[in-house]
């Protein structure tokens, strides 16, 4: 089965298309326009100008991509319908209908956030990489922090969430309040190298609340008053740096592992934009190895951890073999499309 797959939720357009053959996934395009550049003019991604951007974007990879002009050779399309930014889901969303019904092709829509979590599954079907169910999923994205209980494909339930930023929000804002620029997560954890992560007591948000959800309002709102203190010189940057992310993966990393106790998985799944912090990644796998030794841990290539295509298209094939296709004359974009309640 060939999936041609677009994505467009907040800044970047992306394109793929992938082929499952004899059980691996070959990915045959995989196409991505970052309009990061544009929207670090305004510190953060402006809804209006993303949608534009997509515009000029899309039509262009359609080309590149050098799909038919009857798309004979595509079995079904994916998109991402939502969650994200209307104006900048809507440009996707819109080819993907106009291709799929003048093409007569099935149109699948897939959750963004399953794209995310899917990422992991790209070179790991029909292999032993195969993330056995139940798995614990950890969401880290700019707009989402979240732990669901994925018991099956496309089977969730959601165990915890962020109840006010989101954990790639909070690097956004930190790197914000130092003047690093944007994105933060790449820059805050490039900077944090040369710091101390023990240097400043940060709070640890949410420890021990005895649920499952995350904020990281109140760390943003301490880095802010440690540096209304404090000059913000080159040591005193890094060890905020260090410090701040030590606070984000200790929060992160002990409701994931108290999730892994409650609810007994067989793998534990990393996905987002955040995967792509080392820290996180070795942090949340070593302590899992040790404690959990018989639960697998399955990150993204770090190629795959920030938004595109090909994470949109294998989530895609996976609804695609459960028959889950929508009428393209009645898709529409929606915002807060959710994975479970
Ligand atoms: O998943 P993603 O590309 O877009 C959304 O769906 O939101 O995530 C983007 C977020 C940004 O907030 C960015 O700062 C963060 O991921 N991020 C990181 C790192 N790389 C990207 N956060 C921490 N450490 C990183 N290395
Ligand atoms: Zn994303």
């Amino acid at each position: 089965m060939r999936i041609l797959a677009i994505e467009s939720s907040c800044d970047e357009t992306a394109f793929a298309i992938i082929c499952e053959q004899d059980g691996k996934i070959v990915v045959e395009k995989n196409l991505l326009a970052t309009q990061i550049e544009i929207h670090k003019l305004y510190g953060g991604v402006v809804p209006e100008v993303a949608a534009r951007e997509h515009v000029s974007a899309i039509f262009p990879m359609l080309m590149e991509s050098g799909v038919s002009r009857d798309g004979h050779e595509i079995d079904a399309i994916a998109v991402t319908a939502g969650p994200g930014l209307v104006p900048a889901l809507r440009i996707g969303v819109e080819l993907a209908k106009t291709l799929a019904w003048i093409w007569k092709k099935p149109l699948i829509a897939v959750n963004h956030l399953e794209g995310h979590i899917y990422s992991v599954w790209h070179h790991a079907i029909m292999t032993t990489k195969e993330p056995m169910f139940p798995s614990v999923c950890l969401l880290v994205s700019g707009g989402h922090t979240e732990l669901l209980l994925m018991r099956d494909h496309g089977d969730y339930q959601m165990l915890g969430m962020t109840r006010d930023d989101a954990a790639g929000e909070a690097f956004d804002k930190v790197a914000n309040l130092l003047g690093l620029g944007y994105p933060g997560g790449p820059i805050i954890s490039k900077t944090a190298l040369a710091g101390d992560p023990n240097a400043i007591t940060f709070p640890r948000p949410m420890h021990g609340s005895g649920d499952l959800d995350f904020s990281f309002s109140g760390l943003k709102t301490a880095v802010r008053v440690h540096l209304e203190a404090n000059p913000i010189d080159r040591v005193n940057t890094a060890n905020v740096c260090a410090s701040f992310q030590q606070a984000v993966v200790d929060s992160l990393v002990d409701k994931t592992l108290t999730a892994v106790l409650q609810h007994h998985p067989r793998s534990v799944i990393l996905s987002g934009g955040v995967s792509a912090n080392q820290a996180l990644r070795s942090i949340l796998h070593d302590k899992l190895e040790k404690q959990f030794p018989d639960i697998t841990f399955h990150a993204p290539d770090l190629a795959l951890t920030g938004d595109n295509a090909v994470m949109i298209a294998v989530a895609g094939l996976f609804q695609a073999k459960r028959n889950q296709f929508v009428d393209p004359l009645a898709l529409v974009a929606d915002p807060n499309m959710r994975l479970a309640s």
